[in-house]
């Protein structure tokens, strides 16, 4: 399976909207291989010499519902400033068990590998969640306490299982509304 900018499925396609369904454990061959092409994806996406060359968007995570697939998986990788691995994540069944009522957003809004036109505004979301997962890395069932930067990539990618995208947690009447209560992230 090729996975680029252009068989990315994009949001002019209603398909991105499709609900994915849960995955049967144990994990089947062909499923890990996709997830495994997923979180392949991710991270070729962030070296620039190879991004450049297999024509990847540079990206944090990828769902299966945006190469076509609609079943809950979903690859993360979580890079510092010198491109080492923060964290890593090939996550199926992923699912929120509890959320903060403190709300949290990306100073600079969010982007995806699904949305070319940008959308520009504020995406708030929990501040803090505990995602409970099967893990295909580890290949145990995991708990991920989350809170900052990779809270809001888990939510963002939980919410391509049920076919939402960022924009359309934006505020179309005021993009930019401040909550004062709520974490910014820089
Ligand atoms: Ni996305």
């Amino acid at each position: 399976m090729l996975i680029n900018n252009d068989t990315i499925i994009k949001d002019t396609d209603e398909a991105i909207r499709r609900k994915s369904a849960d995955v049967v454990l144990p994990l089947a061959d062909e499923d890990r291989d996709v997830l495994m092409q997923m979180l392949k994806y991710v991270d070729d996406s962030t070296i620039p010499e190879i991004a450049e060359k297999e024509n990847l968007r540079p990206a944090v995570g990828i769902s299966a519902i945006q190469i076509g697939i609609p079943k809950k998986m979903t690859a993360i990788i979580i890079k510092d400033e010198e491109g080492n691995k923060a964290c890593e994540y090939a996550l199926v069944n992923p699912k929120i068990i509890s959320n903060s009522l403190e709300k949290a957003c990306m100073a600079s809004g969010e982007g995806c590998l699904s949305v070319v036109e940008e959308h520009e505004g504020l995406v708030y979301r929990s501040a803090r969640v505990k995602v409970k997962a099967y893990d295909a890395l580890q290949d145990k069932e995991i708990l991920i306490k989350a809170e900052g930067y990779l809270a809001i990539v888990l939510q963002h990618e939980l919410d391509h299982f049920k076919g939402i995208l960022f924009y359309d947690r934006i505020d179309p009447k005021d993009p930019f509304r401040k909550d004062p209560q709520a974490l910014i992230i820089e």
